[in-house]
């Protein structure tokens, strides 16, 4: 959000100072981030009135996996038209759309329709507006793309990346921008982009994400999430004909049980541990997104676990 603010500054445009986003997503608890997070599900309601009032448009509705016959008119009816109305009124004051790729964490482990990313794309660039996206949770692998935008085909101007990155051994994060917006940051009159923290690009998470991406560019993750998708699929598809469960969502290397109701965490997690499995789930959302390199012995030991805990809810 920094980078946005700074990008249209160093070009001499201070108006647009706000973000637009959409409802049900989750950006972390800095209170930049904050200001962004829909606020029912972040649980970030008590800075109401202190943060920057940003914009929000309603989530989308339409799923990635939707089959309708013509999905895409029904994006443009459903989640393209309202965003459209709202990015037209508020564009000469916007300076970003942030939106989580692909998939909402928190907000439910929501998959979207990747036509709704391709048309913000086109949204953005038509009224001279950055789309950052957060690929916290889906970058490096793990919706079968390397990137969760790029199931939409669309490059954005700015991506944050994390766990992944050091495959959640070590605290590193990066947000990445193009040469373009780089370059007219540093060619700006404060010649470079002034941010920093005490313990940024610290070189042992530096050097373990730097053996861990190259680890992911020998490219054997695209077969083992993709046996990881198929094995969820067997394994937890079949739950849907139990009577305490509202949906089953699978994407590469991410596993979604949604139940009829909210689950009683503590309840729940004595029963996983006794299974053998560490699953945390939250309101009605039970979910696994494991390692890509887990055997197919220990994914099952995850969905067995969780169809365990059904008749318990
Ligand atoms: C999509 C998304 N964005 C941001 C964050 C927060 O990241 P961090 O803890 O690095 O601030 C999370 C954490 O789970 C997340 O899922």
């Amino acid at each position: 959000m920094k980078m946005a603010l700074k990008y249209y500054h160093s070009m001499g445009d201070t108006s647009k100072k706000r973000f637009l986003t959409i409802k049900k997503g989750y950006h972390g608890d800095a209170f930049g981030a904050v200001s962004v997070c829909d606020h029912v599900n972040s649980r970030h309601g008590t800075y109401n009135g202190f943060l920057p009032e940003n914009i929000f448009c309603k989530a989308p509705e339409v799923r990635f996996d939707c089959c309708e016959k013509d999905v895409r008119k029904l994006v443009e009816e459903l989640d393209v038209k309202p965003f459209a109305e709202i990015i037209n009124t508020h564009h000469s004051e916007v300076s970003g759309v942030v939106m989580e790729s692909i998939v909402q964490g928190a907000g439910g482990l929501r998959m979207y329709h990747p036509y709704f990313l391709k048309r913000v794309r086109e949204l953005c660039d038509e009224l001279d507006i950055l789309l950052i996206l957060g690929e916290v949770a889906v970058g490096l692998g793990r919706t079968g793309m390397l990137f969760g935008f790029q199931h939409a085909g669309i490059v954005p101007d700015i991506v944050c990346l994390v766990k992944t990155l050091t495959a959640g051994y070590l605290t590193l994060s990066a947000t990445v921008t193009t040469r373009k917006i780089g370059d007219q940051i540093s060619n700006g009159p404060e010649g470079c982009f002034m941010h920093g923290q005490t313990y940024m690009a610290n070189p042992l998470a530096c050097a373990v994400a730097s053996e861990n991406l190259s680890i992911l560019m020998e490219g054997k993750w695209k077969s083992q999430v993709k046996q990881i998708e198929a094995q969820l699929k067997n394994e937890l598809l079949p739950l849907l004909e139990h009577p305490i469960v509202a949906d089953v969502r699978i994407l590469g290397a991410i596993g979604v049980v949604e139940v009829m109701k909210r689950v009683n965490v503590e309840v729940l997690q004595e029963r996983f541990i006794k299974a053998g499995a560490w699953i945390r789930p939250f309101g009605n959302i039970i979910y696994i997104l494991p390692p890509y390199v887990i055997t197919s012995e220990g994914l099952t030991v995850l969905t067995e676990a969780i169809r365990s805990v059904l008749d318990f809810i």
